[in-house]
């Protein structure tokens, strides 16, 4: 295991992409957004009573490519997500590259299955807060196992909402659940111990960086109030030898995850 990821939580590998892939991300996404139709995930977002139609949106994309818009912005996109690593050939060849399979069993998966990417917008003055989090409330394994690769495809600072993190706090307690409940989700309670008191980390780097977060290192992002965009490329991995949560909301029973080949 490495030593700075064991003991931090997070490991920074500045340089991981070449420019020409944070390009061909970029560009893909580009073209991704302009051969969206907006037109009914639009009505699915645009509707307080659409409630239902747009938890389905959401909890079918584990295995499609779709569209998220900001709250505070409803015609502004926010991510796509969630499985472009599978389903676009761009995505794919950067998030199944051999040197991110050598990088995975460094911080420990020995298995490594591919389980969710999102492409994540961040414009300026747009892109909003993302608060305190552990993403193994989201991805849950038994053990826990989910491991982030969080790619900079902009430099990130403290002003356009570069990733902030309590380091070392991953040795704590998962804190909470978000699980599927009925035909929707929820977020229960599972331990009440508050995150450390340390002063987040602000973890500042370079476009074509490469941030690995552990899957209980307690992490947020504040709004971009730049006038710089902050787009993010970001994988999602688990063990396979970990058993995946039945109720985790991304499910695929007729689509395979895969590894890196
Ligand atoms: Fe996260």
């Amino acid at each position: 295991m490495n030593a700075d990821y064991e003991r931090d939580g997070f490991l920074v590998v500045p340089d991981f992409l070449p420019a020409a892939d944070c390009d061909a991300l970029q560009a893909r996404a580009a073209e991704l957004v302009a051969g969206f139709d907006p037109g009914p995930a639009r009505t699915v977002f645009s509707t307080r009573d659409q409630g239902h139609a747009r938890d389905r949106y959401f909890l079918e994309s584990g295995g499609a490519i779709r569209f998220f818009f900001e709250e505070e912005a409803p015609d502004q996109l926010n991510k796509i997500g969630h499985a472009l690593h599978d389903l676009d050939p761009v995505f794919e060849r950067v998030s199944r590259q051999p040197r991110l399979a050598a990088l995975a069993h460094e911080v420990g998966l020995e298995e490594p299955l591919l389980l969710q990417s999102m492409y994540i917008f961040k414009n300026p003055g747009i892109g909003g807060e993302v608060g305190w989090h552990q993403d193994a409330s989201y991805l849950h394994t038994t053990p826990i196992t989910v491991t982030g690769f969080w790619f900079a495809l902009d430099d990130a600072d403290r002003d356009n909402g570069c990733l902030l993190a309590l380091e070392g706090a991953h040795r704590g307690r998962l804190r909470q659940r978000f699980r599927r409940s009925g035909e929707g989700m929820v977020m229960d309670e599972l331990d009440s111990e508050p995150w450390p008191s340390e002063e987040p980390v602000a973890i500042e780097v370079r476009r074509g960086t490469l941030v690995v977060l552990h899957g209980l290192l307690p992490h947020a992002s504040t709004a971009n109030r730049s006038s710089r965009p902050r787009h993010a490329y970001a994988l999602h991995l688990i063990d396979r030898r970990a058993t995946y949560s039945a109720d985790n909301w991304l499910q695929r029973p007729d689509f395979p995850l895969r590894g890196f080949s």
